[in-house]
């Protein structure tokens, strides 16, 4: 089988089974790292965010419209980064480099009932 490569948070390399088809965010999360996708693939929440491998750049398509907009919801979003979601893995994608976001300032609660409590 073939296989992404995963660096997380500290920067630890993960080479992670790949199959064909699946969506790079479905791969990261099954192998138990840590990849939110709070909304499965239909590109509405942004914690599936990747920075992808600038050599790997020019081999997945570009981002959509869609894509792009959210994007635009998160801090720190470099020309690499991607919705993993969206990236679709396939054996010509075999050895792709991505790297985990430590987003923790984006996981603060940021509810109206926070808000008035700050
Ligand atoms: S999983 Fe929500 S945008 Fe990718």
């Amino acid at each position: 089988m073939s296989h992404i490569v995963v660096i997380d948070e500290d920067g630890n390399e993960h080479q992670l089974d790949a199959p064909e088809g699946w969506r790079v965010m479905e791969i990261i999360r099954d192998h138990g790292l840590a990849m939110k996708g709070l909304c499965d693939g239909a590109m509405a929440c942004a914690t599936c965010c990747v920075e992808l491998d600038p050599h790997w750049a020019d081999k997945v398509p570009g981002r959509t419209d869609d894509e792009e907009a959210m994007l635009d919801t998160i801090a720190e979003v470099s020309p690499n980064s991607r919705l993993s979601c969206q990236l679709l893995f396939s054996d010509a994608l075999a050895g792709m480099r991505v790297s985990l976001r430590n987003d923790e300032a984006e996981d603060e609660d940021i509810s109206p009932a926070a808000s008035r409590a700050a």
